[in-house]
């Protein structure tokens, strides 16, 4: 947590409660250690999507199907999420939290074969949501700017890796350097980028909101 737990539970105290369906997921979510997004998250996601009203949201990294339901509940009528999934015991919960959402569309796939296909299929998105494997993130920029559409937004979650992304590589685990590293080249690309305007925020484990120039 980047964020004083005491701010943080402040300001929670603020935000409204979530539906009596999603509560209950996010507690058996988190009792079974399942990673999915953070209060102060939805917080951010839920004005961003209220604001921006996107029609066609992508996720990558469904796990149980949390964020693309508390996703769906802010949505425009008519607007569809689809969502990537690659890990058999994540997805087979999924396929359960998601019945009968016929707005959301789970592609049970390793993201980076998915995302080729829909860039093949011509696909365009004004909202991408990036929850994924974080050492991967620079690997799919390229296919996630060719989706997303000028004027949508990439937003990319776990970012500041809890806060260690400041510290020098020497503090950092040896076996936590490479994704520390990658995860510094993710964010110099995406905060250099010509295509791209981004912001990054302190919220949960660190929030980059990128604007598609
Ligand atoms: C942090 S969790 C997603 C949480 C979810 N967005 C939520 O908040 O409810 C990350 C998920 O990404 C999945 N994942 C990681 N690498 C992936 C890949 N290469 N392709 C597809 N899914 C992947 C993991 O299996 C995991 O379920």
């Amino acid at each position: 947590m980047i964020v004083d737990e005491h701010i943080r539970d402040y300001l929670f105290s603020l935000d409204g409660e979530l539906p009596q369906f999603l509560a209950e997921l996010e507690d058996r979510a988190l009792a079974q250690g399942v990673p999915i997004i953070r209060r102060d998250t939805q917080s951010v996601l839920k004005f961003l999507i209220r604001k921006e009203k996107p029609e066609a949201v992508l996720e990558i990294g469904t796990a149980v199907g949390f964020s693309a339901l508390f996703m769906l509940e802010f949505l425009p009528e008519g607007a569809h999420i689809t969502t990537i999934e690659k890990v058999g015991m994540r997805l087979k919960e999924a396929r359960k939290n998601l019945a009968g959402k016929d707005r959301i569309t789970l592609i049970e796939a390793d993201a980076t074969e998915a995302l080729e296909q829909l860039v093949l299929s011509g696909r365009k998105f004004d909202m991408i949501f990036l929850d994924a494997a974080k050492g991967q993130y620079g690997s799919w920029l390229e296919q996630i700017l060719k989706l997303l559409e000028k004027g949508g937004l990439l937003v990319t979650d776990n970012c500041l890796l809890d806060g260690s992304i400041a510290e020098s590589k020497f503090a950092i685990e040896r076996r936590d350097r490479t994704i520390h590293k990658r995860m510094r080249e993710y964010l110099y690309e995406i905060t250099h980028s010509e295509m791209l305007d981004t912001v990054i925020l302190p919220t949960g484990d660190g929030l980059a909101v990128s604007c598609r120039l």
